[in-house]
């Protein structure tokens, strides 16, 4: 059964993978913007605490319904249910995972497109072509469209070609790129001057900050966003491990690189603007805060790019290269989620069901992009403040009040005989059943 749908065929494959998920732009951008406006290091110790507190619990319910399903999100969570309610109730966290992913890609291959736009403006202005180079960083209609569809012709290359020739063999070769990107342009940057004040801001806490309830929002919701939670992603990516493997084991590696690569950018994009400020960029807004969101990426960093001269054109072209080559990781993952669902469940060929699938997600990124001024952020808001952290409080509540306690313990075993010693095995279904969802609703009821 498992080998006739497909798997990853090694540990590494799946580490990769799923790391590649959970490494997006939430990592490179959205992680050092939170911290930059939220106290620097303060934000980054809440986030630590809450990532392995809440969000890895989470993410653990999450690939073990997967893993124990063998299926898609909805055929899954049905697999844990008996009564005929249970399994309306799992079609609709199921199924609304999956239209939050396919949400998530809608806009998120408009960013993607414009991290592309910008890593070919360099080589443009490499071979003089200075018009064409205004035209890829000025925002319009053409552009956008033109690179969110060259985004989704890769992102629907990876995925038609399925979890072993696809998904694995990809991040195998996109992450090692990502993470040599990044700390090239890390050790590169340290060696420009004003990246000390920088970093000093970056790892000072400001910890009156770190009790602020808006703080622990933000921190939470990064922290959900950034391991593709309430997404079906992760459901599906657990479905494609082997039982012999370790699941706990697994996530909290995952749980760490992801971690671990938002902090390293966070090293990279601080410095970087005050290195920025150094050349006489400005960087902080009127209110004193240093400038976040897209200024920041596309116009801060361009602007520093550009005062290094010919470096700068490569730098630039790294810089938006690793961007792009991390939305890319990620927006696989997003793209698996739906067209698993029509594989598995409408018994739709993956090859017609991988460029179907994306041309509607496609329409609403179109649709969006000819409201870009409204549509973008309304679209971002259902869906990472609303969709995820519901989907993903039911995803806990189904593991915690629906599955039989029995079968989920069976489940944490396979490929772990030694779990029982262990203080996950002792406390996990009890946190996952009672802790997870009244914190999610807590810090998700407080953000309304
Ligand atoms: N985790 C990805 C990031 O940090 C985004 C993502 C969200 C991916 C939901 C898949 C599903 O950018």
């Amino acid at each position: 059964m498992a080998a006739a749908r497909g798997g990853f065929s090694s540990r590494l494959g799946f580490i990769l993978a799923a790391a590649g998920s959970a490494v997006g732009l939430g990592n490179i951008w959205g992680f050092p913007t939170q911290t930059a406006s939220n106290g620097g290091a303060a934000f980054v110790l809440v986030y630590l605490i809450l990532a392995f507190s809440l969000a890895y619990p989470a993410f653990m319910a999450e690939l073990l319904i997967g893993r124990y399903g063998q299926a898609n999100a909805v055929t899954s969570l049905q697999k844990m249910s008996r009564k005929a309610w249970q399994k309306k109730f799992a079609f609709v966290v199921g199924f609304g995972g999956i239209i939050c992913a396919a949400l998530i890609l809608s806009f998120y291959g408009i960013i993607a497109g414009w991290m592309m736009s910008y890593a070919v403006e360099p080589i443009a202005r490499m071979f003089s072509l200075q018009q064409t180079a205004d035209w890829l960083i000025t925002q319009s209609n053409v552009r956008n469209l033109l690179f969110t569809t060259l985004f989704m012709f890769l992102t629907v290359f990876i995925i038609r070609k399925g979890v072993e020739d696809g998904i694995e063999k990809w991040s195998k070769r996109l992450m090692p790129l990502l993470i040599g990107l990044l700390i090239i342009l890390i050790v590169y940057v340290m060696t420009l001057d004003g990246a000390s004040e920088g970093l000093q801001a970056y790892l000072n806490p400001d910890l009156e900050r770190v009790f602020h309830p808006d703080l622990l929002v933000s921190a939470l919701g990064q922290a959900f966003f950034s391991l593709s939670l309430g997404t079906s992603v992760m459901v599906i990516y657990g479905s494609y491990i082997s039982k012999k493997e370790n699941l706990i084991t697994l996530g909290a590696q995952v749980t760490l690189i992801d971690v671990s690569i938002a902090f390293l950018a966070g090293l990279l994009i601080i410095p970087a603007m005050y290195v920025a400020q150094h050349q006489g960029v400005a960087i902080f807004a009127a209110d004193g805060s240093l400038i976040a969101g897209p200024s920041m990426v596309f116009t801060v960093l361009p602007a520093l790019f550009n005062d290094m001269g010919f470096m700068g054109l490569f730098v630039a072209f790294a810089f938006f290269v690793l961007m792009s080559v991390a939305a890319l990781t990620s927006s696989i993952s997003m793209l698996e989620g739906p067209v698993s669902y029509a594989v598995e469940r409408h018994n739709i060929q993956r090859e017609k069901a991988t460029p179907l699938i994306s041309v509607i997600i496609f329409c609403i990124s179109a649709i969006i992009i000819f409201n870009l001024d409204f549509m973008l952020d309304f679209v971002a808001m259902l869906a990472t403040e609303y969709g995820q952290p519901i989907i993903a409080m039911l995803c806990c509540v189904f593991v915690g009040w629906i599955w039989h306690r029995t079968e989920i313990l069976e489940e944490i075993k396979q490929g772990n005989e030694q779990v029982e010693h262990t203080l996950f095995w002792k406390i996990w279904p009890w946190y996952c059943k009672f802790v997870c969802p009244v914190a999610i609703a807590t810090v998700f009821i407080h953000s309304l």
